[in-house]
């Protein structure tokens, strides 16, 4: 299995998992092509009903074959087939559904006559109903009782974020991770998945490399990871990506602000949906913002509110757009360490 261990593959995933033996994989993360006539460049979307179905059966029955046994697999898919993926996964591999995830982006494709489609599902299910890893401390967010109602109940922790994620934007031209790539995710909804659902050193196989997001994260995120592609191509310019983050400091490199701490600071704004002027005012709020990002950093020096709160106020409008509406910007100078 080592000969899979950190590599973009070209090829077929089918033809290629067929020749593992053993199950390697801690997670799977799939989004396939959704047969709806996408343009790639060497798969053609727009196969017959009967043939997507039994190349979709056919792939997700090698990803849940070198699955491991406490592992996990989130697969992306559209209307079309997430009813069928959910039966082949529950009714024909006995795996267990423990969310079905609808991921709601904004900017979705206009129609004239119907409604605009505006989300993808992700499908997550565990191999082993009572076993699995899921990290809730490093996926929770401030809740409602925290930033709203200042309510004393309230989990100090925060509360588990809703299985309808409004919180990722779809890539578009303006960010900085965007590659060129057709149809790339988010690397924001990567992290989450890999943090929640392995720990580090574990293994994350995609047979559907595309633009190379999730082996990008999970390579950030201290994970081994395989993905494949049929496409030469693609699978080059995700390993150039790659090797665009290797050697990402974990401390700062003469910046207080590395590339990533940004990066983290700036998912962990849009998960928690507080405009910078109320996160900066209030102190516990901030505080326990703070303690997430540290946390997610694992920085040995560990960021203060005060920091924190300066480069809040630096990004502004880098941010997500939360903060359209808000002129208030409190100095950070002025808050107590
Ligand atoms: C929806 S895209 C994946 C996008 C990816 N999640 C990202 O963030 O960039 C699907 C990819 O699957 C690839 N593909 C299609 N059939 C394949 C197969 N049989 N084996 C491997 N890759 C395949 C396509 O070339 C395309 O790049």
């Amino acid at each position: 299995m080592q000969e899979l261990k950190n590599q973009i593959l070209c090829g077929d995933c089918v033809e290629v998992l067929r020749r593992a033996q053993a199950p390697f994989a801690d997670l799977v993360f799939a989004d396939p092509p959704f047969n709806i006539g996408y343009k790639y460049d060497k798969y053609h979307d727009e196969k017959a009903h009967t043939q997507y179905l039994a190349w979709t059966r056919a792939w997700i029955g090698e990803c849940v074959r070198l699955l491991k046994p406490q592992g996990s697999i989130y697969i992306a898919i559209g209307d079309e087939y997430a009813a069928h993926i959910k039966l082949i996964l529950e009714d024909e591999l006995r795996l267990t559904m423990r969310n079905w995830i609808v991921w709601h982006y904004t900017f979705g494709q206009q129609t004239k006559n119907k409604f605009a489609r505006s989300h993808t599902h992700i499908l997550y299910f565990v191999k082993d109903a009572k076993s699995f890893v899921f990290n809730d401390d490093v996926v929770r967010v401030i809740s409602d009782r925290q930033k709203k109602y200042c309510d004393r109940r309230a989990n100090p922790d925060g509360k588990m974020p809703d299985d309808v994620w409004n919180e990722y934007p779809r890539v578009c031209g303006t960010f900085l991770e965007r590659t060129g790539f057709p149809c790339q995710m988010p690397e924001s909804l990567l992290a989450r998945i890999i943090r929640a659902s392995s720990n580090e050193g574990d293994w994350v196989l995609d047979p559907f490399c595309g633009s190379g997001t999730t082996a990008a994260v999970a390579h950030k995120l201290k994970r081994t990871y395989t993905t494949i592609d049929l496409s030469e191509a693609y699978a080059e310019a995700a390993r150039e990506r790659i090797a665009r983050s290797e050697g990402l400091p974990v401390e700062g490199n003469g910046s207080d602000w590395p590339e990533h701490a940004d990066a983290e600071l700036k998912w962990l704004y849009g998960e928690n949906k507080i405009p910078v002027a109320q996160l900066c005012e209030n102190r516990p709020l901030l505080s326990l913002f703070t303690k997430k990002l540290n946390g997610r950093l694992q920085k040995k020096q560990p960021y203060t509110i005060k920091e924190v709160s300066t480069r809040l106020n630096r990004l502004g409008s880098q941010l997500s757009p939360l903060d359209k509406t808000s002129s208030v910007r409190r100095e950070a100078s002025s808050l107590e360490e």
